[in-house]
């Protein structure tokens, strides 16, 4: 069984800095029983300590803070296992206003939605 990393693509943009948003590609070990979760978190502890969104909140699918676009569908990153040499690209969900990164406003909504 091949234990090729798994390759995240992801959104990133401060805006208070950056004039547009980008995308940046990190290559983050397999390991049994990766999660998505876990795989930014890896991320944001060995490549990019720069890279911005909700931490763990429940971790077992209950809370929906760890909700993110990922390849345009919005799932909970917590319980999303990963597969040996999959590339994802995961984006900040839909609808809300973007605070940095993968991080998002859960309490404001875009357009007059109450
Ligand atoms: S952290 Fe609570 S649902 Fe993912």
């Amino acid at each position: 069984m091949s234990n090729a990393p798994v390759t995240l693509i992801i959104f990133r943009y401060d805006p208070g800095i950056d004039s547009a948003p980008r995308y940046e590609k990190y290559d983050v070990p397999w390991r049994e029983g990766l999660l998505l979760l876990s795989a930014l978190k890896y991320v944001r502890e060995n490549l990019d300590e720069t890279l911005a969104f909700r931490d763990y909140c429940c971790g077992c699918s209950w809370c929906a803070s760890c909700i993110m676009m990922v390849d345009g569908k919005g799932i909970q990153t917590c319980s999303r296992p990963l597969k040996p040499g999959e590339s994802l690209t995961v984006e900040p969900m839909r609808g809300f206003s973007l605070i940095k990164d993968l991080a998002v406003d859960f309490g404001v909504k875009w357009g007059n939605a109450p």
